[in-house]
């Protein structure tokens, strides 16, 4: 059965019919053309699928689409401006927080939550945040560097 999902998605308002049982990962990178958001284990382990609801992290890959109608979703798609890398991407490009780059959108969308959340984060916290995403490459300390450098320049005034 087919049901009408309205949001906010990236910042614009839009109306879908879609499945009862379509993912929100299937729909952000099929039926709204956002390939950002990557399919990794499919199965809530690696946290690559990794998207905001209301500023919260979320697994896309365990959340049905129908399940936010009414809320706010942001994809990696919706960081930067005019052109302008955001914070954590600036962090994760300059610090060198990203290799293969596969699970790139998800630490990003979790460590933009944190910062949405929590400007000033601990190492702690930012661990704690990063806690359901797996990289395979980086050995983890560039991406809590990024975080950092990123927590840095959002206190002085970037956008996460
Ligand atoms: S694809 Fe969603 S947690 Fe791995
Ligand atoms: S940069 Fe390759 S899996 Fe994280």
């Amino acid at each position: 059965m087919a049901r009408v999902l309205a949001l906010t998605l990236n910042g614009r308002r839009r109306t879908d019919a879609v499945p009862d049982n379509l993912l929100l990962l299937d729909y952000l990178r099929e039926v709204a053309g956002l390939t950002g958001t990557k399919t990794g284990c499919d199965g809530g382990e690696c946290g690559a699928c990794t998207i905001l609801v209301d500023d919260e992290p979320r697994l896309s890959c365990l959340t049905l689409a129908t399940t936010v109608d009414g809320q706010c979703v942001d994809t990696v798609e919706a960081l930067g401006t005019d052109g302008r890398l955001s914070a954590v991407q600036r962090g994760f490009h300059e610090k060198l927080g990203s290799q293969c780059g596969y699970c790139t959108p998800g630490f990003i969308m979790a460590s933009a939550g944190l910062l949405r959340r929590n400007p000033r984060p601990t190492e702690d916290d930012i661990r704690a945040a990063l806690g359901s995403n797996i990289c395979r490459c980086t050995g983890y300390v560039k991406i809590i560097e990024a975080v950092q450098y990123a927590a840095d320049l959002h206190a002085r005034g970037a956008p996460p």
